[in-house]
């Protein structure tokens, strides 16, 4: 994601309801940042926010946390953000570090369109490496639901095998999930810029009922 400056920087912060500062302090305790107890999905990597927003309006059912680690593309999403909307909150964080920001309380995590990383050395950046699993194990509440869009196969068949081996097994499994797949399309920015070049977009839920440490 290009990085540009964005003005009045602190000003969007301070103004921002839904940003969460010292989010940390919430660990164990995330469910007092919101007005309903209820089920908890994260989006990790949100970027500029268009689908975690449009998930947060859509499903008033659920809490939703989205998770990014540059401030210069936060103060792009934050400003999108209806004042009214309880349901979601927003949290700066590099995702190395979650579980020390969840505790057995998340109920699904979203990974859309995750920086692929593509050289063999920088494996271990993807969202989907055993490092990566091995923390979502420590935060997910009971049965661990990871639901993934890309348009990079290759990215798409590493993660795959990494889930597999790590446990998880797969429904809606689809290469070009538009053309294949009759589910509900809430689409991100990188979703609507491939879609619209005819780009196959390749989607799965990954689920594990293994018995998690941590
Ligand atoms: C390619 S963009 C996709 C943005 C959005 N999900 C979409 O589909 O339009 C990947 C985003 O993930 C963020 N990101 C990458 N690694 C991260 C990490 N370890 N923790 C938090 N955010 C991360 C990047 O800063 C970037 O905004």
């Amino acid at each position: 994601m290009r990085l540009r400056n964005v003005k009045n920087m602190d000003e969007i912060f301070t103004q921002a309801t839904h940003y969460v500062e010292d989010a940390k302090k919430y660990c164990g305790k995330v469910e007092t940042l919101f007005p309903k107890k209820q089920p908890l999905h994260i989006e990790i990597g949100m970027g500029k926010g268009d689908f975690i927003i449009q998930m947060a309006q859509l499903h008033p059912e659920i809490n939703f946390i989205g998770i990014e680690k540059f401030d210069k593309v936060l103060a792009r999403a934050l400003p999108k953000i209806p004042d009214a909307l309880s349901n979601l909150k927003i949290y700066k964080l590099d995702a190395r570090e979650i579980a020390s920001y969840f505790q057995k309380e998340v109920d699904k995590i979203y990974l859309n369109f995750s920086d692929p990383w593509p050289k063999a050395r920088q494996a271990k950046h993807r969202l989907t490496s055993p490092f990566f699993l091995e923390q979502y194990d420590q935060i997910f509440k009971g049965d661990a639901v990871i639901e993934m869009k890309t348009d990079n196969v290759a990215l798409f068949l590493y993660s795959l095998e990494i889930l597999s081996q790590h446990g998880y097994s797969f429904s809606n499994l689809s290469l070009d999930y538009h053309k294949l797949m009759d589910l509900p399309k809430v689409m991100s920015e990188y979703e609507k810029k491939f879609t619209e070049k005819g780009i196959p977009i390749c989607y799965v839920t990954a689920t594990s009922k293994k018995k998690r440490g941590g």
